[in-house]
């Protein structure tokens, strides 16, 4: 299954741990804030991106099925 990933503005704190631990997932932006690298997780990626979702002490990063986006 071809997954996306999200970061709920709302809930990320910045406290930075998915840019800093999956830097070809996620840039930062100028004020500590992510960046997604990638709408659509490439296969070999699909790890780092649930890690970074279970890394996220907000919860802010979410998995789902490439096109499901809201
Ligand atoms: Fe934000 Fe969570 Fe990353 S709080 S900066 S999405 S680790």
């Amino acid at each position: 299954m071809t997954v996306s990933v999200r970061v709920d503005a709302d809930r990320c704190a910045g406290h930075g741990r998915c840019f800093a631990l999956e830097p070809d997932l996620f840039d930062c932006d100028d004020a500590g804030y992510p960046v997604l690298l990638h709408d659509t997780v490439p296969a070999e990626l699909e790890r780092a991106a649930r890690d970074a979702a279970a890394g996220c002490p907000e919860g802010a990063i979410s998995i789902g099925p490439a096109g499901a986006r809201s």
